[in-house]
């Protein structure tokens, strides 16, 4: 079956054609994605009505041009999906009327995806791993360590207590004067800094439940950071190198409870999958790198152009959802709020 994705929850617009064959395998036939990163840098993070106005602007374009590169019209697909939230939703409203339209005028099944479902079916997509898997989420709204037992078959194992891993490496740029989105900066920075220069905390470390806890951290990093102010380009460096350290081994950590609890509910995983822009960076994907090996369990991490939002992971999780028959009527409602445990497999 041949799906198209829309993908508009945050500040990437986004469509994509993914086929996905009845043996469950995945193939990527188009994926646009345009980000307006440039849009927001001024402001220092997204502003929600800035977005929503540039999604508007671009969708019909890119929808039209993953079409075209995929050699495909209307007539010839099986589904659209679009992300129905969570998100921001001026956004959201934008990529889920255009999917209606489509879905209306072309009387296509419309399936209405849950982003975070998306992240957590990418794996199946680019590795066809089999369920049950201990999915990561790591992104700028979210911290999440999620049983995936199946389509619609989300357990929540961990989350964060505040701050989401990539909002707290936004907020450390943001501190250090450093540029929009934070992460790759910070991770840049910290290549020329020395990582044990600074004690900050690992929140929450040997705790049994795989949570987070960051807030702590950010204020740590804050406090040092006016100690040695004024700043020279080496002490914002360290402080990068120490901020990230911390990061790491608070993951490395909390991921051993989460893959030990899973463990024991549901038997050991089939792999570890490491998803959302967060799972981009080196030193973290070195850290699952060393704990997978120790622990024998495989470990997936998407691509980055898949880790980060994009339109093949809703149109992969629509036709994962196609597959099982579920589909979604014309009144679904666009969501702001939309936790990934409360995603079910049913039908609409
Ligand atoms: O999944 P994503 O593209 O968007 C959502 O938040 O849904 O993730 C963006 C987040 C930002 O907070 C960004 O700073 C962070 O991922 N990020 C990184 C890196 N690349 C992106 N964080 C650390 N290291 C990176 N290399
Ligand atoms: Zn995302």
């Amino acid at each position: 079956m041949i799906v198209l994705g829309i993908e508009t929850t945050c500040d990437e617009t986004a469509a994509a054609i993914v086929e996905r064959d009845s043996a469950g395998h995945g193939r990527i036939l188009s994926n646009i994605v345009l980000s307006q990163t440039d849009e927001h840098a001024a402001f220092g993070g997204v502003v929600p009505e800035i977005a929503a106005r540039a999604h508007v602007e671009v969708l019909d374009l890119l929808i039209e041009r993953a079409m075209a590169e995929a050699q495909c019209d209307f007539a010839s697909l099986d589904g659209i999906a679009a992300a129905a939230g969570p998100g921001l939703i001026g956004g959201v409203i934008v990529g889920l009327t255009t999917a209606k339209a489509i879905s209306l005028v072309h009387r296509t099944p419309l399936i209405a995806v849950n982003h975070l479902e998306a992240h957590a079916l990418t794996a199946r997509l680019t590795d066809s791993v089999d369920f049950p898997y201990c999915l990561f989420l790591a992104s700028g709204g979210h911290t999440q360590v999620v049983a995936v037992r199946g389509v619609g078959d989300y357990v929540l194992l961990g989350n964060t207590m505040d701050d989401a891993i990539g909002e707290a490496f936004d907020k450390t740029a943001k501190l250090l004067g450093l540029g929009y989105p934070g992460g790759p900066e910070v991770e840049r920075m910290a290549t020329r800094g020395n990582p044990h220069r600074f004690a900050l905390p690992r929140p929450m470390q040997h705790r049994r439940e795989p949570d987070f806890s960051l807030s702590g951290l950010k204020t740590a990093l804050r406090l040092e950071a006016e100690r040695v102010a004024p700043l020279s380009e080496q002490d914002v460096a360290d402080l990068c190198a120490s901020f990230q350290q911390a990061i790491v081994d608070t993951v490395h950590d909390r991921l051993r409870a989460g893959l030990r609890l899973f463990t024991e509910r549901y038997g050991t995983p089939n792999a570890l999958v490491a998803a959302g822009g967060v799972a981009a960076n080196r030193s973290l994907r070195q850290a699952l790198r060393q704990l997978t090996e120790q622990q024998r369990i495989r470990l997936i991490v998407p691509p980055p152009a898949l880790c980060t939002d994009n339109g093949a992971m809703i149109a992969w999780a629509g036709a994962e959802r196609l597959a099982a028959g579920l589909t979604d009527t014309l009144d679904t409602a666009p969501r702001a709020r939309w936790p990934l445990e409360t995603v079910l497999a049913q039908r609409g």
